[in-house]
């Protein structure tokens, strides 16, 4: 089968194509053929090296979709032929991938293949909104990188769930119309203009609810600024690369929240629990509240280009890799 290797870590040209032969389901595993997968931000990251230490060489990519060809002993819940959207054992930039059954969230037959291709944003996004954000309908949501894919797709959830207001943040002009058509009220191109500020004028000094941050650093504590008494920040994703400090006294004083969240995490350690979830943006997708916006779709032999276009922050929602 043809898969993409990193052989060392670098540039996009380090992505290259090889033939390898095709995994093996083992116990409590299948065996998808590639619909399709796509570029997470951390695949860029662990190409240049800057993600927990992944070696080369091996295959990028953390989720996509594909068609069962083979279940490993012990698999109950899927059967060869179903059309499932999962977290990948291994990389997923290849014509065939290996899954966990628990990793699996078998698509109904009006969520498209691009759809799922977005279930690991969207799964991202739920819990960092739900779980860890406590949000409640009817409150004031601030998205930062809101036409990324994370945060494209909280801007549809926060909607979706209720949200009142929703202000989002993006660095370059191209991006504002489409996170209002995901919903947003208020777009803040944090280049021309101090976003902390603008969301205090926006709010009457009250400042928002609930932060979704996967920015980091000096965002992360501009948006303490901006946070309103009982409100709440998720930190999770540090796209600045930077760490962010906070002083525990107005927290405390405020009633206010920092709350770490990361869907590898519970992966890690109780991969269960991500099946409501998937199962809870599944009926979104059905009932057409929520979709992976897909600003690009490249073959699979050409994921340099499409790292290409992810680094260089232009792109817009989710760039899909599919097998030709
Ligand atoms: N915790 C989790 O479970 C989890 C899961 C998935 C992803 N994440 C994290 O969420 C973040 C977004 O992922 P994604 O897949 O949505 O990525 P993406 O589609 O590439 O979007 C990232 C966007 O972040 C903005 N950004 C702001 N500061 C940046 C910087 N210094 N360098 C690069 N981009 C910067 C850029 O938009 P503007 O230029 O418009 O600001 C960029 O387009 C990443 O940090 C990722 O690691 C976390």
């Amino acid at each position: 089968m043809q898969a993409i290797l990193i052989e060392e870590h670098g540039g996009p040209e380090k992505l290259v194509v090889q033939e390898l032969d095709p995994p093996t389901p083992g116990p409590g595993e299948v065996l998808l053929r590639t619909l399709v997968t796509s570029v997470n931000f951390a695949d860029i990251k662990m190409r240049r090296s800057l993600y927990r230490g992944r070696k080369p060489p091996f295959v990028p990519g953390f989720d996509g979709v594909g068609e069962v060809i083979a279940c490993g002993p012990g698999v109950q819940t899927i059967q060869v032929g179903q059309r499932v959207a999962a977290y990948t054992k291994g990389g997923s930039y290849a014509e065939q991938i290996l899954a966990k059954e628990v990793l699996c969230y078998p698509l109904p037959d009006n969520v498209s293949e691009e759809d799922g291709a977005g279930i690991g944003i969207m799964i991202t996004a739920y819990n960092a909104v739900t779980q860890a954000g406590r949000m409640m309908a009817g409150e004031t949501v601030l998205v930062h990188a809101g036409a990324g894919g994370v945060g494209s797709s909280a801007i549809q959830i926060v909607r979706a769930l209720g949200a009142k207001r929703i202000l989002t943040t993006v660095g370059h002009p191209k991006k504002v119309q489409a996170c209002k058509s995901l919903g947003a009220d208020v777009v803040i191109n944090y280049q021309e203009e101090d976003f902390a500020a603008r969301v205090q004028e926006e709010t009457d000094g009250q400042g928002v609810d609930l932060i979704l941050d996967t920015v980091g650093g000096k965002v992360f504590e501009a948006g303490l600024t901006c946070l309103a008494t009982f409100g709440r920040l998720v930190i999770f994703g540090h796209s600045s690369n930077e760490a962010g400090f906070f002083e525990s006294k107005p927290l405390h004083r405020e009633n206010r929240a920092v709350i770490g969240y990361s869907s590898g995490g519970i992966r890690r350690h109780h991969p269960e629990q991500l099946q409501p979830t998937a199962q809870n943006v599944l009926d979104l997708m059905v009932q057409d509240k929520v979709h992976t916006l897909v600003s690009a779709r490249f073959p699979l032999t050409q994921a340099p280009d499409a790292h290409r276009l992810v680094e260089s922050r232009q792109s817009i929602g989710k760039v899909l890799l599919k097998p030709e």
